[in-house]
């Protein structure tokens, strides 16, 4: 099945303040991190859901395993 595509400003809305779902961007694809405490109200350390993170990976101290249990909702435009 294709994936759905979102705009910047779609994700923007998935902040977790703006809409119930937290959606991150990472390499082209968006995850929904709704589920996970560590996001909550769309918070991460210092880092906000609802952009892009693919570049602010390199400072967090784990790889992008962290994003294997999450699902996939779509790719950013
Ligand atoms: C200062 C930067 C960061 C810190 C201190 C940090 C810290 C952590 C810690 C301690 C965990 C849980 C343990 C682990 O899996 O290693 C975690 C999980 C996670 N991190 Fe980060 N992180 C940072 C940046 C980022 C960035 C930039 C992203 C996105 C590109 C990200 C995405 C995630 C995800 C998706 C999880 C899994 C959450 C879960 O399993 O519920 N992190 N992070």
């Amino acid at each position: 099945m294709e994936l759905k595509t979102y705009t910047k400003n779609q994700l923007a809305l998935r902040n977790g303040q703006d809409k119930p779902e937290i959606w991150v961007a990472f390499q082209g694809l968006i995850y929904d991190v709704t589920k996970s405490r560590l996001w909550k109200n769309g918070k991460h350390y210092e880092h906000w859901a609802g952009q892009d993170l693919t570049e602010e990976l390199e400072d967090a101290p784990h790889s992008e395993k962290v994003f294997e249990k999450f699902e996939v909702v779509g790719k950013l435009t």
